[in-house]
């Protein structure tokens, strides 16, 4: 991979704050302090841009993160603490959506904003397929119901299936699907489970309902007819999957659940 750090003299204030933050320590000072790419950049920088995004002094350019393109961070539209924590406790698992579809931007912008969730290596090993088409999230909670059928379980959502009652995917409008190579991380359960974290915490924050689609997830594992339906690319494992939509119903309080379980030390 090519890649060039340049370093703006009259600017750096040798803060080493990149040096600092590297996390494979591949910056080092050249003969007069300032800060430069250790020839091991090469083949080690996992390209996260955090030289430039720290750099206090706007001092600091690198190819694969450039300066010009990269946001700031802008302190003033940051939730306060309360505000996070509301947003965490309150967010539910969905499970009775309206029929109203949720417009593709809307969609789009929280899936540009899961690709801000850590990965392993910064390796950003996570894909998706969104299903817009309610009628499609259908075909795959069918697909599902086929599956339990054949292995014989869950016959109570199977009687609820045939009397039209969908207890797989809720009757959700839509569906986001997590999929990743896993010989392209190290982590990819975790990068998926990540990422739709922060896919279903952003859907949330716009008024959206959402819920894990456990079940879709495992029939995924071992169901040839809904493995064929998604026609992912071979080498890909669905992880996750979250329903999406706008809840029909509206959750006043915030259950109880276990106190924190913490070894203090
Ligand atoms: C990995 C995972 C899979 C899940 N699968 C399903 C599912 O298939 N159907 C469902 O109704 N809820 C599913 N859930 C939602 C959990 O039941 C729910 O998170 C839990 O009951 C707590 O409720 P809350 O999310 O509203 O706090 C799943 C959650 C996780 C983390």
């Amino acid at each position: 991979m090519k890649i060039n750090l340049s370093v703006d003299q009259e600017k750096c204030i040798k803060c080493y704050s990149c040096i600092a933050e590297c996390p494979f320590d591949l910056i080092n000072e050249d003969k007069e302090g300032f800060p430069q790419l250790r020839k091991a950049a090469l083949r080690r920088c996992i390209r996260c841009g955090h030289c430039m995004a720290v750099c206090g002094a706007d001092a600091l350019d690198i190819t694969i993160s450039p300066l010009a393109s990269s946001a700031l961070v802008d302190k003033n539209v940051l939730p306060s603490s309360q505000a996070v924590e509301q947003l965490l406790k309150s967010r539910r698992s969905i499970r009775t959506y309206k029929k109203r579809p949720v417009d593709h931007a809307v969609l789009a912008k929280i899936l540009d904003v899961s690709r801000y969730a850590p990965s392993a290596h910064n390796c950003q090993s996570v894909h998706w397929v969104m299903v817009e088409d309610p009628a499609e999230v259908q075909k795959l909670a069918g697909l599902v119901v086929e599956y339990m059928r054949e292995i014989k379980v869950f016959p109570g959502l199977i009687r609820a299936w045939d009397q039209g009652v969908d207890k797989v995917l809720r009757g959700a409008p839509h569906l986001a699907i997590c999929h990743a190579d896993p010989g392209k991380s190290e982590h990819p359960v975790e990068d998926c489970t990540l990422a739709t974290a922060y896919l279903d915490l952003s859907a949330n924050s716009h008024g959206l309902g959402s819920c894990w689609a456990g079940f879709l997830v495992q029939a995924f594992k071992l169901y040839q007819p809904l493995i064929d339906a998604l026609a992912l690319p071979e080498s890909h494992t669905v992880y996750t999957a979250l329903m999406l939509g706008y809840p029909k119903f509206n959750y006043r309080h915030i259950p109880q659940r276990d106190d924190a379980r913490v070894t203090w030390r």
